[in-house]
């Protein structure tokens, strides 16, 4: 029999409490995931499923994401609604700065004790949004939180909701290049777990290509989940580039005849 630790069993129920927020229209597969830090405080993630299959996002990389884009890397334990898929285990066990052991199919930690969870995160940036610019300026500081070992490629994102809450995203890489996910997909996610409001405005600074643009994944996860965003782009001495959803991904994958389950 597995040693479960200490608070194990109140991380897994936390983690079937976030299952509910997935986006799972295509399969009905609800998936939730708690990262916990190390002061007791934890995040959530979701799966987040998308019309083109494989840009679909696993619960634990979302919860990973989110982690990062708020600045923290001090995940202690991790545990899931589901038991740890193969490929959840290769996410975690292939992150270079963690040696985890897996006490049971659905705890994960990195020693023996672990903080109680005592304090959930709000993964939003403290600052509204008063300008553009200050959007563009706000993805541009996120983008020092990126974990970008493979590419060295900072990108940072801001989204901002219909009702002025703003979400960080950075991209976080992963040796396995697939598990890798883009900065704006990263907050799109964390919107979705959280249960946040609509996205009005998605701010995506590229540190290290000022006229850089989002790549095809993303577009398509923002058609599916902020279609009628407004994308912002940095172009960090100019004004920022805005360009709607739409017109980014024309003739975009809707997915609707492959709908199967309630919303
Ligand atoms: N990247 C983003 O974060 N957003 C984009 O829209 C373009 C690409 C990241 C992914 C990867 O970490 C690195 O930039 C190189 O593609």
């Amino acid at each position: 029999m597995e040693q479960i630790p200490h608070h194990g069993e109140l991380l897994r129920a936390l983690a079937e409490e976030a299952a509910q927020y997935s986006y799972v229209p295509y399969s009905g597969r609800s998936q939730g995931v708690i990262l916990l830090l190390s002061d007791g405080s934890y995040v959530r993630g979701c799966r987040v499923e998308n019309a083109s299959f494989q840009l679909s996002i696993g619960a634990l990389d979302n919860a990973w994401s989110t982690a990062f884009a708020i600045g923290r890397r001090d995940i202690c334990a991790v545990a899931a609604s589901e038991p740890w898929s193969l490929a959840d285990r290769a996410f975690l066990t292939a992150m270079p700065a963690f040696a985890w052991t897996l006490p049971s199919d659905h705890v994960a930690t990195l020693t023996g004790e672990i903080p109680e969870p005592t304090k959930a995160m709000q993964p939003l940036l403290d600052s509204g949004i008063q300008e553009v610019g200050h959007g563009a300026s706000l993805a541009r500081n996120v983008a020092s939180r990126a974990w970008v070992p493979e590419s060295d490629f900072p990108v940072g994102s801001v989204v901002q909701t219909v009702s002025g809450l703003c979400i960080p995203g950075v991209n976080v890489e992963h040796p396995d290049w697939h598990r890798v996910l883009c900065a704006e997909r990263n907050a799109l996610s964390t919107l979705v777990a959280y249960g946040f409001d609509s996205a009005k405005d998605i701010f995506v600074s590229c540190l290290k290509e000022p006229g850089g643009t989002p790549c095809g994944a993303c577009r398509q996860v923002v058609m599916e989940l902020a279609p009628d965003a407004t994308v912002w782009l940095d172009r960090v001495s100019q004004p920022p580039m805005d360009m709607q959803a739409s017109v980014l991904l024309p003739g975009s994958f809707s997915g609707r005849g492959l709908h199967r389950f309630d919303l």
